[in-house]
């Protein structure tokens, strides 16, 4: 199959989508990217990658940082982390707070906001401090992107703490139900800095091969997780990657799957390979609508789908 044409062909047909929907404005630090961008890439288990269009720009990854602080944490862990976070799909959106205070402190998913919030706060305890677990976390992204020139983008870090309140409230509300062992501030910092990592599709479709190989990557050999975990991660990304559109994501596209609102999604096709889109505009879930659209089609033309 000729993965690098149909990118091709997938481009040209997102291409006329790339001026519909909105840039993530709540953070004005990327209320500034222009919506029109779009990159794709996909790295095979062997390490073959293919891209077009913008696959080698470096945005915001967002709420995919959360697919790799879970996975610490559940490397750390293992299933007591679930006394403090659920898995199953809260059909919320991805910072609700009614659903917290109905269910005690206890999020429903590490993907949902208050989730990762509560898995940064394990991470911080885990590793003794917030500068430590922050290295932890950095380490860990460059080791499976293989990339270690991935870094933090200080002024998202900055621009999400300064309008914070949502987050902040999230974060003391679990705290007042005993769900967050650490200051609330240094938790919630800890969170934005991870959610600030910039990387491009190309690195993050390399990034998630481990979980497209039972948690070890295909190319170094290193084992990150035991394969049931990576079995486990998986179905959380496909459960609740997504938010309330979760379900829509996995009729339309079939794949485990994690947004972020800087247009990022990656994806993971077991046994095969690593996907990431890039467009900075979204619908109205807070997920990428061309690369929503770019994975739809990227599934019903190779088939690589779960189901
Ligand atoms: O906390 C926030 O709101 C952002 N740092 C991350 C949210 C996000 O990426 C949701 N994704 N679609």
């Amino acid at each position: 199959m000729d993965i690098q044409a149909i990118l091709e062909e997938i481009e040209k047909e997102v291409r006329p989508l790339l001026g519909e929907g909105k840039v993530a404005d709540y953070i004005p630090a990327l209320a500034n990217v222009d919506p029109k961008q779009f990159g794709m890439a996909v790295t095979l288990l062997d390490g073959t990658q293919y891209g077009v269009g913008e696959s080698g720009k470096r945005f915001s990854i967002q709420s995919i940082s959360k697919v790799f602080t879970f996975t610490l944490a559940l490397h750390a862990y293992g299933p007591e982390l679930y006394k403090r976070v659920g898995r199953e799909p809260s059909g919320s959106p991805f910072n609700s707070l009614v659903q917290l205070e109905y269910e005690h402190g206890i999020p429903r998913n590490p993907f949902i906001n208050a989730g990762a919030i509560v898995v940064t706060d394990s991470l911080i305890t885990h590793f003794g401090d917030d500068y430590t677990a922050l290295e932890t976390i950095m380490g860990f992204i460059r080791d499976i992107s293989d990339e270690p020139s991935v870094t933090i983008d200080p002024e998202v870090a900055r621009s999400e703490m300064e309008h914070g309140y949502r987050n902040l409230a999230l974060a003391h509300l679990m705290k007042s139900f005993d769900n967050i062992d650490n200051e609330v501030r240094t938790v919630v910092q800890t969170y934005f800095k991870h959610c600030a990592v910039t990387m491009s599709a190309s690195e993050l479709s390399r990034a998630v091969l481990y979980l497209a190989n039972g948690g070890t990557d295909p190319i170094t050999q290193h084992t990150f997780i035991t394969p049931q975990q990576s079995k486990r991660i998986n179905a959380v990304m496909l459960t609740c990657g997504h938010y309330d559109a979760s379900g829509d994501f996995a009729f339309h596209v079939g794949l485990p799957g994690k947004s972020g609102v800087g247009g990022g999604i990656v994806a993971v096709v077991p046994g095969k390979m690593g996907i990431c889109v890039w467009s900075p505009a979204l619908n109205e879930q807070g997920n990428s609508l061309a690369g929503t659209r770019a994975l739809e089609l990227f599934t019903t033309k190779t088939g690589f789908s779960i189901f």
